[in-house]
């Protein structure tokens, strides 16, 4: 005789609607009025202190429920106080998107849906959403039809994915058998510009630091293809395989985007597999207006771009596309027992679970996808033309400031320049100071929490650097930047600036 049910817990942890109701009207109060103090009445950042924050953050975890008075007053601190805003109007750092309205309603939905996407028979309208989404991506940056893909969380993940790929079809043995034991030394080459994610990617996947050769770029931190060649040509005559190559469109530092449709050549010729990392430019290829500047970008065999960057769709969300994506399965795909593959026998859709990494996967497409629903591919496609632009008017302001140094042209919405007192112009000996003297402008540029921009290193030295990927920025920040930093960097020269110098 089976024992009977024991008794429910007293406290039940499923809230009615009225109450989910309740609490959602609290939430949605919160972060409506975030919504409307964003532009106006709250700092791009505060200068905050590791402790500072913990203390105002790290609650214990209470046994009984917590009042939600206290609930929504502890995020009242987090969200208004204990934040950093990247769709701040003045937050032009990184390359990090400013996070769609209508996105952040979808990912209430996504969540309260709770979709596995995993599987089909468990996300049939969430699997079949990021499917068609993926493929209306591809359509857009011109891959053929049939290439497909889905949304993983970021362009880290879309290099490790692309390059799982490559190592898979063009180790020349099985990989997913027999590891790497035995076979020469795999080489995969990319620019010297190029995300860090392609090293870490190459280094996961066991090729090792020494698996990756950083291709020199030319004036425009562009890869030159014909280092890229000689290297191919010096790897093989050493017994090494190369296998992939990636090219960028469109760097973190400069906006500088890969001669693609060369570096496509060079794949076809010597048998390499294409990966382009579109993280940032992605967005902009898909555009009417900028659409031109990637010639080469249809060609990759593999590639990603983050919608939470130029799409400004929130944090996570990345578009990772395969052009044959039968592949993926080949790659990715276990034989698991308690797993009954519906797809196979009774014609349902693909299961995502094995086409990655990820095998439990949210519903990350809806928050990208219902953006682009309630936007519009319109007033997107001018939205990224004027950030451009408004990287161009930088660009222009600071050429204008006779103490500011452009220190790359504008590419895409970037533009990095620096503060070099007149004096110190053509004095190779102030080349050190110059770094110290941008680096402190840096610093009090986030702790003054006006104008957030962040920083490159060009040909060795210290730049200030703006991105816009940001709807809410407009041209009063590039003036404030502008302002802020002579301000700053009079000020700083004055206090910092060594006797040999003076
Ligand atoms: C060109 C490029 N690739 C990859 C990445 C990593 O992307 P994520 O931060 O989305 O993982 C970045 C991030 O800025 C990037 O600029």
């Amino acid at each position: 005789m089976p024992r009977p049910v024991p008794p429910a817990p007293e406290v039940a942890l499923n809230w009615s609607s009225d109450v989910a109701r309740d609490f959602g009207e609290a939430a949605l109060d919160l972060w409506a009025e975030f919504v409307e103090r964003l532009p106006s009445d709250l700092p791009v950042v505060r200068d905050h202190e590791l402790d500072q924050v913990r203390d105002a953050v790290c609650i214990d975890v209470p046994d009984e429920a917590m009042a939600w008075d206290d609930i929504f007053s502890h995020l009242r601190t987090v969200t208004l106080e204990e934040s950093v805003y990247p769709g701040h109007p003045s937050f032009v750092a990184y390359i990090s998107g400013a996070g769609t309205v209508p996105g952040a309603v979808a990912d209430l939905i996504a969540s309260g849906l709770n979709q596995n996407v995993g599987g089909w028979r468990l996300s049939p309208a969430a699997t079949e959403i990021e499917r068609h989404l993926a493929e209306w991506f591809a359509a857009k940056l011109g891959l053929p039809a049939g290439s497909s893909g889905y949304i993983t969380t970021g362009g880290a993940n879309v290099n490790l994915i692309g390059l799982t790929v490559a190592r898979h079809v063009k180790a020349g043995w099985d990989v997913r058998a027999d590891g790497l034991r035995g076979g020469p030394q795999l080489v995969v080459y990319t620019s010297s510009e190029s995300h860090d994610t392609v090293d870490r990617a190459t280094q996961i996947l066991g090729l090792g630091s020494r698996g990756v050769r950083r291709i020199r770029v030319d004036d425009e931190y562009r890869m030159d293809v014909k280092a890229l060649v000689e290297a191919i040509k010096q790897d093989l005559i050493r017994g090494h395989r190369p296998i992939c190559v990636v090219g960028t469109a469109g760097t973190t530092g400069t906006g500088a985007i890969d001669p693609l449709d060369e570096i496509a050549d060079v794949c076809k010729a010597h048998d390499l597999w294409f990966h382009v990392d579109a993280a940032y430019g992605g967005a902009a290829a898909m555009t009417d207006q900028l659409g031109h500047l990637f010639k080469g970008i249809e060609r990759a065999d593999t590639m990603g771009f983050d919608p939470h960057k130029w799409l400004y769709t929130p944090i996570a969300g990345a578009c990772f596309l395969a052009r044959d994506p039968r592949i993926l399965r080949e790659v990715f795909a276990v034989d698991a027992s308690y797993i009954i593959e519906q797809g196979d026998v009774d014609g349902s859709g693909r299961n995502v679970g094995y086409m990655g990494p990820g095998f439990s996967r949210q519903f990350g497409a809806l928050k990208i996808w219902v953006s682009l629903l309630a936007h519009g591919w319109k007033p997107y496609q001018d939205r990224i033309a004027h950030d451009v632009a408004l990287a161009k008017y930088l660009e222009e302001l600071a050429e204008y400031e006779p103490q500011l140094e452009v220190m790359t042209p504008q590419s895409l919405s970037i533009t990095t320049f620096r503060f070099v007192p007149l004096d110190l112009a053509y004095r190779e000996e102030a080349s050190v100071y110059l770094d110290e003297l941008n680096e402190s402008i840096l610093h009090s540029l986030e702790s003054g929490g006006k104008v957030l921009p962040s920083n490159a290193v060009v040909r060795g030295s210290v730049a200030i650097r703006a991105c816009v990927v940001n709807f809410r920025t407009e041209g009063d920040t590039m003036d404030l930047l502008v302002a802020e930093t002579l301000r700053i960097g009079r000020l700083r020269d004055d206090e910092m600036r060594p006797e040999s110098l003076r």
